[in-house]
């Protein structure tokens, strides 16, 4: 039978702040089974997307995309907030649904022609999406895909990207 991922994530109303209901996955982490099964999820995803390399935006990209690049033996690119990485960057800054934010990579992160996927725990507005996606292409790199454990489809943030792939494990609206 087919994991219900979407039991396992808790809703929190109004955080962090009033009107947004907050969807966390920390209860798929903390249980080792359900933490690799949604990991293999998006490898299997990755995998059909022929990835040479997964990006993963700071700081919950890390906690998805990492075990992704283990699983597939490929690399793991990260997305920092600014002044985090030691050498020469790219810099894209994008908003939320809540705040906005700047992202960077090392401009010699990404080898031109590499695919990549892009992994997150959620898609809201897809505004890291955007700006991860901008540092990507910026390095010479091809968005083959993008990856996630959750979709708020109400912000549609998928309309903003008709020609990327997105793949996400629970949708909610
Ligand atoms: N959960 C986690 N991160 C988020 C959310 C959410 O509901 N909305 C925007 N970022």
């Amino acid at each position: 039978m087919a994991i219900d991922f979407k039991q396992r994530i808790a809703s929190v109303k109004d955080f962090p702040n009033e009107g947004i209901t907050f969807r966390d996955i920390t209860p798929i982490l903390q249980d080792g089974e359900l933490y690799r099964a949604a990991t293999h999820e998006l490898a299997e995803y990755a995998k059909s997307r022929n990835a040479d390399v997964i990006v993963g935006p700071e700081a919950r990209g890390f906690i998805v995309g990492c075990p992704v690049a283990t699983e597939l033996g490929v690399g793991f690119v990260p997305a920092r907030k600014p002044h985090k990485l030691p050498r020469e960057v790219e810099r894209a800054s994008y908003d939320l649904e809540y705040g906005s934010n700047v992202l960077e990579m090392h401009k010699d992160a990404i080898k031109p022609g590499q695919r990549v996927v892009i992994c997150d725990d959620l898609m809201a507005t897809a505004g890291t999406l955007h700006a991860t996606k901008e540092l990507v292409e910026r390095l010479g790199g091809e968005v083959v895909g993008a990856a996630f454990y959750i979709e708020l489809t109400n912000l549609k943030g998928r309309s903003m990207f008709p020609d990327t792939d997105i793949f996400s494990l629970v949708k909610y609206d």
